[in-house]
């Protein structure tokens, strides 16, 4: 196979020494992967640069696909999250969050496979915000639903849960209080549902999903929601399976793909090599996946995964005395 060329944006924080244990575990693998490395967030403001600098916008159009590390968002007026500017720039609509236990880390449950397909366009991030009314007594905020961006989404889930042997796609709302954005949503839904009949349409009210998420998380296979719904759930399912360390996300739209790790950039424990890079090369190998190169994809995840559930090798969050380093060394010897 040709060599591919990713965009590597190593990020602030700890991202650094999860992206470079990455990169070696993706080296080990050789599998053909060429490196553009680009920076944004903190690392490009103290270069003196912009937050998102023009150079890694062009290098992300380049290349297929992208592997990002956490960005710390500054706190202040005028910044907006990178990875927001990152989902709409590239008209990355879907935001792809599985949810899969690792037999032998601690969790409440074992055996959970389920997985959140986020609206990334619209919702609450795209929505204008404004303080309401006059002597700062309340404030306000839109929430856009476009009905485009829905129905790429949906039609996104179904489809992928035909490829992927799924049986259910479970479509998460609020139409019953929010009826006109809710309700949009859930429209185009159903009409999109009629056109898969082997996989089953479900339909449910998002307090009681977060409800029955706690209580029976075996039920679900795929989520499909709006962009706030989504944030909120997809966390609560990292919850179910062993904590934010360990979950991956990619952005994907049409022609690219950006992946990475759920959590953010850890400040307090950057630079020690202590951080657990097992959600960042979870993300890695959902990119394999989305290159399609899919054996490289499951020799990847399988030692990730062999290796966290041992339990004998691994970072002080999951309980473990390992370096960053020995953990990498560890994944690599498992390939
Ligand atoms: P965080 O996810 O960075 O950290 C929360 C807690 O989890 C901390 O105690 C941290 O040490 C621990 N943790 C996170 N990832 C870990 C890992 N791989 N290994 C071991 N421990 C880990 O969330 P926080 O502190 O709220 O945010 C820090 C910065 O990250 C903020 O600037 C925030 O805006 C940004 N952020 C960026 C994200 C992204 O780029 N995708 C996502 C979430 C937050
Ligand atoms: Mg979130």
């Amino acid at each position: 196979m040709a060599a591919t060329r990713v965009t590597v944006i190593p990020g602030d924080g700890i991202g650094p020494d999860i992206m470079s244990a990455t990169i070696r575990v993706l080296d080990a693998l050789d599998c053909g992967l060429t490196y553009d490395y680009a920076i944004a967030g903190q690392t490009a403001l103290d270069k003196g640069k912009d937050l998102v600098p023009q150079e890694t916008l062009d290098l992300i159009e380049k290349n297929p696909v992208a592997l990002k590390g956490p960005i710390t968002t500054p706190v202040g007026k005028g910044f907006s999250s990178v990875n927001v500017t990152l989902r709409k720039h590239f008209d990355l609509f879907a935001n792809l969050r599985p949810a899969l236990s690792i037999p032998g880390v601690r969790s409440r449950y074992d055996n959970v496979d389920t997985g959140t397909r986020r609206g990334n366009l619209g919702g609450m991030d795209a929505g204008a915000a404004r303080p309401a009314g006059g002597g700062g007594e309340g404030a306000e905020r839109r929430r856009v639903i476009p009905r485009r961006e829905s129905r790429r989404l949906v039609r996104f889930a179904y489809e992928a849960s035909g490829r992927l042997n799924r049986r259910r796609v479970t479509v998460v709302h609020k139409a019953n209080i929010m009826k006109s954005t809710s309700g949009l949503f859930l429209d185009v839904a159903r009409s999109i549902a009629k056109e898969y009949e082997d996989i089953e349409h479900e339909e449910m009210i998002v307090d009681n999903c977060a409800m029955q998420l706690v209580m029976n998380p075996h039920r679900f296979d795929v989520i499909v929601t709006t962009n706030l719904f989504g944030d909120i759930l997809s966390d609560l399912c990292a919850g179910l399976t062993g904590g934010l360390g360990l979950a991956p996300g990619a952005n994907v739209g049409e022609h690219k793909g950006i992946f990475e790790a759920v959590h953010g950039s850890a400040p307090d424990i950057a630079g020690q090599n202590i951080a657990n890079p097992t959600a960042l090369m979870l993300g890695a190998a959902m990119m394999l996946e989305y290159l399609e190169r899919n054996e490289d994809a499951e020799r990847m995840r399988k030692a990730i995964r062999f290796v966290v559930g041992e339990g004998k090798v691994t970072t002080p969050d999951l309980g473990g005395k390992a370096s960053t380093s020995e953990f990498t060394d560890e994944v690599i010897r498992n390939l």
